[in-house]
């Protein structure tokens, strides 16, 4: 069965028409041409697929294309603005956090979204004291240790092997303003 959608994109409105079976990583690789997202194991398992939805890390992979009608989707490629790359990409860069490059798109919109997770107060299962009420004035932004880095980002592979890069990235972008936009 057919059903027709609007996704926003990287900040353009989308419409179309797709099989209620097709996930967002093939609607928008397959037919919308974004092929920021990748397609690794396309069973939630390798993150490579991950994408921002309304601001949120998602595995496109495991999300059906007709359950997010109407929402606004941001890809690797819609982080970076005209006039220059998001922090997140700046730092990957400067820590050449990357070898083949395959999931790198899938770590950038982790690592902004895991960002995002961080300053809002959600705990890991790595942060020491998950009783905190990020509610009261108590609450405190859990530590960026090496651990929860690796604690949150434990959902996206990197068959390089690339880690020993990507955690220094993820704290210098997370040492920056703006850096969980
Ligand atoms: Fe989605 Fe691997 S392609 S998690
Ligand atoms: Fe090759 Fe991560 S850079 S899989």
């Amino acid at each position: 069965m057919d059903s027709v959608i609007t996704l926003t994109v990287d900040g353009t409105r989308r419409r179309l028409t797709v099989d209620t079976r097709t996930t967002l990583l093939d609607a928008l690789r397959e037919r919308l041409g974004n092929t920021s997202p990748k397609k690794g194991c396309d069973h939630g398992q390798c993150g490579a697929c991950t994408v921002l939805l309304e601001g949120r890390r998602v595995l496109a992979c495991l999300t059906l294309a007709v359950a997010v009608d109407g929402a606004e989707v941001t890809t690797a490629d819609g982080l970076a603005t005209a006039a220059a790359p998001h922090p997140v990409q700046r730092a990957f860069l400067d820590h050449d956090a990357f070898q083949c490059g395959y999931c790198t798109p899938g770590q950038i919109c982790s690592a902004v979204g895991m960002l995002a997770e961080l300053a809002a107060g959600w705990p890991s299962h790595v942060t020491a004291d998950i009783t905190a009420d990020i509610d009261t004035n108590t609450a405190t932004e859990p530590v960026l240790s090496h651990a929860e880095i690796a604690e949150r980002m434990a959902g996206n592979l990197c068959r390089c092997g690339a880690y020993a890069n990507i955690v220094p990235a993820v704290e210098q972008a997370a040492a920056e303003p703006g850096t969980s936009r």
